[in-house]
């Protein structure tokens, strides 16, 4: 700096175009062939730079718009791409529900944009400057304003529409595990037409159905271990296959760059175990220390359709009367014709391998440090439940 400042002005310029051919030479020699991709769909270049492997100051060169990111999956999503350097649009409704994705990646890398889904200027705001739109908006219970078509299926039909007519190369569509259209339930028929939509209106769109996610936000261990009376449906005989939510946001993030297994598939990504509801209490039981499961006691299905009709009057809905009906559909094996985690390269976690990292808060505080292990007789040494 001295030098360049004491020099005469055509030494300077001679200095500067010096200094700027090195610097050039240092860029040109970081970059390499392989941190360059060509989108398959749009043939756009994506270009990586930065600390191979991510890393908060990494580019990965994506942006990526998600829908739906306020909620419980959502936030794992967003976690994990910025963490690659990807820059992320965070439509929200409400101020105050995007507050805690601000903090994900680095200074101006997660944006957040005030949505409606009812607003297709909004929506094509939101998703104009991405490479990838990822759609995990939806609800498990209708409000005044949105029925569960509104949500998912006119509304994701609406989102992967404009993407499409605003040239975005890669739409992944978050549906539901046991989605039919011929299902008792209008929730899983809702999410059937979505994915219909979604394919009609975006060619290659990846569908995705996860089970039963669990998590620290979770509707599922959360509501057995305070709200365990709900769960007492079908004499706890219902088959389910739980998936963990850091592994379904995971297997959403892999997509984005595995272009050729995921472009115009649909992923089944149940948990690798199938168990009982009974079996599910069980294990509740055993980690949390408190009594969950009464033994014969079995609600019936009318009885707990009315009370949540009710409650979903009175209050902020906590259990809808379509969640009571799902709470009798076993979860399908996979669909013939789908992938699953092992075509991602993912190894998913079993609820008994994690289960205990969300339910030790249930715990009172006299037993919260025990190990698991100590659970009881009933408990395998080594190995804690399932114990039916
Ligand atoms: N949780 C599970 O067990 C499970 C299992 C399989 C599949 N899924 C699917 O995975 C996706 C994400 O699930 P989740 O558990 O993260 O759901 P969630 O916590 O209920 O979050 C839902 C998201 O959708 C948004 N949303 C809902 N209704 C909307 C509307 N009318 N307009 C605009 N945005 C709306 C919410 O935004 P606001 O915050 O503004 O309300 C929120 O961001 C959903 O499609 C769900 O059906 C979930």
């Amino acid at each position: 700096m001295v030098l360049l400042c004491t020099a005469s002005s055509s030494t300077t310029l001679l200095a500067r175009q010096a200094l700027l051919a090195r610097s050039a030479a240092v860029v040109g020699q970081s970059r390499s062939v392989h941190d360059l991709v060509i989108k398959r769909k749009t043939g756009l270049p994506i270009h990586r730079a930065g600390p191979y492997g991510g890393g908060r100051s990494s580019v990965s060169g994506h942006v990526a718009t998600v829908f739906g990111c306020t909620g419980f999956l959502g936030r794992y999503l967003v976690d994990r791409l910025a963490q690659k350097g990807t820059q992320v649009v965070v439509p929200y409704r409400d101020e105050d529900e995007k507050r805690h994705l601000k903090v994900m990646g680095d200074l101006g890398q997660i944006v957040p944009m005030e949505w409606d889904l009812r607003s297709d200027q909004q929506i094509e705001e939101c998703l104009r400057h991405s490479d990838v739109v990822y759609n995990l908006t939806g609800r498990a219970h209708e409000t005044k304003n949105f029925t569960f078509e509104d949500v998912h299926a006119t509304g994701a039909g609406r989102i992967a529409s404009i993407a499409a007519n605003a040239g975005v190369s890669r739409f992944i569509h978050v549906s539901h595990l046991n989605a039919s259209k011929d299902s008792p339930s209008p929730f899983l028929r809702s999410k059937a037409q979505g994915e219909e939509l979604v394919k009609s209106a975006f060619e290659g769109a990846t569908i995705v159905r996860p089970g039963h996610l669990y998590g620290h936000e979770d509707r599922f261990l959360n509501q057995m271990a305070s709200w365990p009376l709900t769960w007492h449906v079908n004499y706890g005989q219902t088959k389910l296959r739980p998936a963990h939510s850091i592994d379904v946001a995971h297997a959403l993030e892999v997509m984005l760059d595995a272009e050729l297994t995921s472009i115009g598939q649909t992923f089944s990504l149940a948990g690798p175990r199938t168990y009982t509801i009974n079996q599910l209490l069980n294990l509740v039981q055993s980690l949390t220390f408190e009594k969950i499961r009464r033994e014969g006691l079995n609600v019936p299905k009318f009885m707990l359709k009315a009370a949540t009709k009710i409650a979903d009057r009175a209050w902020w809905p906590m259990l809808s009367p379509d969640e009571v009906d799902r709470r009798y559909i076993d979860d399908l094996a996979d669909e013939p014709g789908t992938k699953s985690w092992a075509d991602l390269g993912i190894e998913p976690d079993t609820v008994e391998e994690v289960a205990i990292v969300y339910l030790r808060r249930y715990r009172s505080n006299l037993r919260f440090e025990q190990p698991v292990e100590t659970g009881g007789s009933r408990l395998k040494k080594g190995k804690y439940h399932v114990v039916d």
